[in-house]
């Protein structure tokens, strides 16, 4: 299957927050849509209160105010006109990254090591088992090495199909993606 992997520009807004409209994920009521808005840059949160907004209609509009201003990032998968799935990946959130490294002892890095995160997966039901979240992470860690960063860090749920945590992504997936230890993808 031909699945072009494509980075997540300002111009790509319409279509991110379609992909959301159109796709089933989470528990797939409309009401719970998320657009994924809650993985962002540090510098779009501005006070408290703001980590998530109430309503649908309040985060698609946010999605798209974030996608356009760069602060909202990651990899979308197309086949054909088609997007088929999402990986949110972004190296300047640290409110987010100290929410997930909770989970696991990983210990805060010296301010020059450069870490891309890894924070979530949407994939469309029936393109799932594809290898579509794996092509995903091949492509965060490729651009990642490319822009000089040391590694690329994963916040695995080794707990998959157990909890509502699999938006992070299946351990096994890591594993084929040459992950060591249990967080961190080095090229
Ligand atoms: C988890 C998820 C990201 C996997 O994406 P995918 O494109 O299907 O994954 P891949 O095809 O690249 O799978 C790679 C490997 O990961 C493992 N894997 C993937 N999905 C799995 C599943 N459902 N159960 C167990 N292992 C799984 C397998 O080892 C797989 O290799 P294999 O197919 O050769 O056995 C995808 O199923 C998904 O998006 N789920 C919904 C996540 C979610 O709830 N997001 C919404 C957040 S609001």
């Amino acid at each position: 299957m031909n699945i072009e992997i494509r980075k997540l520009t300002p111009d790509l807004a319409e279509e991110y927050v379609h992909f959301f409209d159109v796709t089933p994920h989470d528990v797939n009521i409309d009401e719970y849509k998320c657009y994924c808005v809650t993985w962002r840059s540090d510098d779009s949160y501005t006070g408290n209160g703001d980590h998530w907004f109430p309503t649908r209609e309040e985060r698609r509009k946010r999605a798209l105010q974030f996608v356009k201003t760069g602060s909202l990032q990651g990899y979308l998968a197309y086949h054909g006109d088609q997007i088929v799935g999402w990986c949110n990946a972004n190296a300047n959130c640290q409110w987010c990254i100290k929410y997930l490294r909770s989970f696991w002892p990983i210990e805060d890095y010296p301010a020059n090591v450069k870490v891309k995160s890894i924070f979530c997966f949407v994939i469309a039901p029936e393109m799932q088992r594809k290898g579509i979240a794996t092509q995903l992470v091949e492509r965060v860690c490729k651009d990642a090495a490319d822009e000089g960063f040391d590694f690329v860090e994963a916040y695995v749920n080794k707990e998959f199909g157990e909890t509502d945590h699999d938006f992070r992504g299946p351990f096994a997936m890591y594993l084929k993606c040459g992950i060591e230890g249990n967080n961190r993808l080095i090229f």
